[in-house]
């Protein structure tokens, strides 16, 4: 599979959440490009300690952003990040027991996240926060 190239198309309008994004994808392409990576690699357990850093800092900025401007999609967005918190964490513990398939999970997943999480949970923002910008600033 070929690393992922970050383009317009994967933007959700936000510029922080994007740079956010970014380094997910980094990830993911540190994945794809380490093929042959087992369990106990440093590949694999660096991923897992930063995807849990990632789940902490960038749900809670989007989180937050959502609460300030009464997201309409906040609880099932939210759904989706307590999901993700929750398999990042099974991965750790499959991964401390040396279960063989991690990787393949990890980057499944990886790929999964990109395409239903934030090329459609996350791009929803887009033109919510477009809608936003156009309207007058209160006050
Ligand atoms: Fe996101
Ligand atoms: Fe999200």
């Amino acid at each position: 599979m070929e690393p992922i190239v970050w383009t317009d198309e994967l933007s959700v309008g936000v510029v922080l959440f994007d740079e956010q994004h970014k380094r997910l994808v980094r990830m993911l392409n540190r994945m794809i490009k380490d093929p042959g990576a087992s369990t106990r690699s440093e590949t694999v357990s660096d991923i897992l300690t930063e995807l849990t850093r990632y789940a902490q800092e960038h749900f809670k900025c989007e989180e937050d952003w959502m609460i300030q401007h009464d997201y309409p999609r906040l609880e099932e967005h939210r759904e989706e990040h307590v999901e993700f918190r929750k398999t990042v964490a099974e991965l750790c513990v499959a991964a401390s027991s040396g279960l063989d398939s991690v990787p393949k999970i990890l980057l499944d997943y990886l790929k999964s996240w990109l395409t239903h999480h934030i090329l459609h949970e996350d791009m929803q923002f887009k033109s919510f926060n477009e809608e936003l910008q156009s309207k007058p600033t209160a006050g």
